[in-house]
């Protein structure tokens, strides 16, 4: 089974070497955890590093902030755009559509999908196969769960969305949002792996820890490991630990 360097340096030693390829790996975290860099890294450092071109599929953001955002990690987003090594999706969330921004300042192109959740598919999947994507990351899942209110409903469209994933010739990371201490989402059981992204309060300050949730198929390590954010983005210590009596900002937040 082929494994996928996440290019988060730290991270490949606890999970067996990187993801399975193919998997679809959920990445969670409470608002400022470090998800968008997170998937950004992947993106970049497969691009860069082990030349295998990417997809990006903004949903939350807009993509010219998130290319800005990566340049402060040094990540050339537009250049790699350029060289067909990756490319951008902007996929308007539903219910926001009449208050986000259409209009795009980024200099490179950027294919703006539809609203509905299987043509936001096939648009990926078009993209994907287009430049014989090998890493695709979605930012972030959580609108998906903006497309309805009734609650089975969601569930059927995340659902979806998730098993259309599955069968895409790439590896896929995801990002989704946790409010408060919630139970389990959807997206958490279905997923193959869920790394959990935990921030602290430790006496005055903060302390980040990641965590593998689950990883299927994977002897993966179960305990808290610091992890930074730095100037060349994200870095896990793999040979320390984080205790988890320490109060998580997030989970005591309370529910949404
Ligand atoms: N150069 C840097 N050095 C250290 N920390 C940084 C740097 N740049 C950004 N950060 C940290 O990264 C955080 C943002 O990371 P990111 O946008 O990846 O998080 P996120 O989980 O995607 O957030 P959101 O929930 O808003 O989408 C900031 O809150 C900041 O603390
Ligand atoms: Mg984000």
């Amino acid at each position: 089974m082929g494994r996928v360097k996440s290019a988060i340096p730290g991270l490949d030693e606890l999970i067996e070497g990187g993801y399975i390829e193919n998997d679809v790996i959920l990445i969670t975290g409470g608002p400022g955890a470090g998800k968008t860099t997170f998937g950004i890294q992947y993106l970049v450092g497969g691009a860069v590093n082990f030349n295998e071109p990417g997809v990006l599929v903004v949903m939350e953001e807009t993509p010219s902030r998130l290319i800005r955002d990566s340049w402060r990690f040094g990540w050339d987003i537009e250049k790699l755009v350029v060289q067909k090594k990756i490319r951008i999706i902007y996929a308007n969330p539903f219910k926001y559509t009449r208050f986000v921004k259409t209009q795009e300042s980024s200099t490179v192109s950027i294919i703006a999908a539809n609203k509905n959740t299987g043509d936001i598919f096939k648009q990926i999947q078009a993209e994907v196969e287009a430049i014989k994507a090998k890493r695709l990351f979605v930012d972030s899942i959580t609108s998906l769960k903006l497309s309805s209110d009734n609650p089975e409903e969601i569930r059927q469209v995340v659902s979806e969305f998730i098993k259309n994933l599955e069968y895409l010739d790439c590896t896929t990371l995801m990002t989704s949002e946790i409010y408060g201490r919630e139970s389990f989402s959807v997206e958490e059981y279905l997923s193959s792996g869920v790394i959990r992204l935990h921030v602290f309060r430790v006496g005055g300050g903060r302390v980040r820890a990641i965590e593998i949730l689950k990883m299927r198929g994977v002897k993966h390590d179960d305990t808290l490991h610091p992890y930074e954010i730095q100037e060349k983005g994200i870095l896990v210590h793999s040979t320390e630990t984080v205790m988890n009596d320490e109060i998580s900002i997030f989970e005591t937040a309370g529910a949404r």
